[in-house]
């Protein structure tokens, strides 16, 4: 089932036609379908439905010019995740197990390479513009130097200015790019892009703050991966930054996030300051920068989806 209630029905049928042309994307070989076919089962596919609302924010734009996109756009997340999810020993994705633990992390490299060429090879295969492939490989550059950067400063607490240049890197670019390859393929005009684009950027950053939050207190079952894994592989996120401003524990609480010291007592102590009001306060400023960039021109259907996303970014549970 979908999370956007407000989908039109033509976006709703856009997104089960996707749905239909991801497993055949990943090709034939069944042991690498097999490394893969988990991780195609309880996404949200944000991205491509961000990129199919942005594609069809005027006029219809035909399946065909959207779809291979759209399918690539699943497939080089994807892909990413199976990398991160080396980077970050974790053991579940999508609620089940991942490509590293069950194969170990020489197939889950070759496995995320092989999503990332197909995803490339469907974008080569269809006629797409060099605007298009630009703004792809520059997401994938943003993504990996932010995955890069996360990594060189493991146990290490950031200042609030390299966290937001992180999340900007590995996430939010991710999503203003979908919203920005839409109105390109739309065919919108230079400003109304940028403008999708800027909507984007507020929405990937509210994201991932509300990622960081799901982190620590989302419920494993329903995001699908181990809670505490930040914390765990040494990723310090908002919530112990802030946390560490104001508790009265804050020596503590930096003993456990640098020293790898327990997820639980890491959580007592956030617990007890302003830190989940404080993240939540700044995920929601960052979507009402993401609606005043909604440009007014665009279909009824697709400006309420787009909102109902926004909303749905920072009250979602997965
Ligand atoms: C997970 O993205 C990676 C982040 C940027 C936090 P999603 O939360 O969109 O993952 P899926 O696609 O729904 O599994
Ligand atoms: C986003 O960060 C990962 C990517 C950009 C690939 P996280 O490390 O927080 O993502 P999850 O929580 O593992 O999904
Ligand atoms: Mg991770
Ligand atoms: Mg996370």
């Amino acid at each position: 089932m979908n999370f956007v209630a407000a989908l039109s029905e033509a976006a709703e049928k856009n997104l089960r036609v996707l749905e239909d042309q991801i497993a055949p994307a990943i090709g034939e070989d069944p042991f690498i379908f097999e490394a893969c076919a988990p991780l195609f089962k309880g996404g949200k596919r944000l991205r491509p439905m961000l990129f199919l609302l942005c594609a069809n924010c005027k006029t219809s734009t035909p399946p065909e010019k959207t779809m291979p996109l759209a399918v690539a756009l699943e497939l080089i997340h994807t892909a990413s995740l199976v990398h991160d999810d080396i980077i970050d020993t974790s053991k579940t994705r999508r609620g089940v197990e991942t490509a590293n633990s069950k194969y170990g992390a020489q197939i889950a490299v070759l496995t995320g390479d092989y999503l990332f060429a197909k995803a490339f090879q469907l974008v080569a295969e269809n006629n797409y513009d060099a605007q298009v492939t630009s703004t792809l490989s520059k997401l994938v550059k943003n993504l990996c130097v932010g995955e890069i950067m996360q990594d060189r400063r493991l146990f290490q607490i950031p200042t609030l200015e390299e966290y937001y240049t992180q999340i900007n890197l590995k996430t939010a670019i991710f999503l203003s790019s979908c919203c920005r390859l839409g109105g390109i393929v739309a065919k919108t005009d230079a400003g109304e892009i940028e403008n999708l684009a800027a909507y984007g950027t507020g929405l990937g950053l509210a994201f991932q703050i509300t990622d960081d939050l799901l982190d620590f207190f989302g419920d494993e079952k329903v995001t699908g991966k181990p809670r505490g894994g930040d914390l765990k592989s040494g990723v310090i996120t908002l919530p112990v930054i802030r946390a560490l401003e104001t508790s009265k524990k804050s020596s503590e609480l930096r003993e456990i996030v640098t020293g790898g010291g327990s997820v639980d007592e890491a959580i007592k102590i956030i617990l007890e300051t302003d830190a989940v009001g404080w993240c939540t306060a700044r995920a929601k400023a960052h979507i009402e920068s993401a609606l005043v960039n909604l440009p007014f021109t665009l279909k009824t259907s697709v400006t309420l989806a787009l909102e109902q996303i926004a909303s749905f970014v920072v009250d979602r549970t997965r």
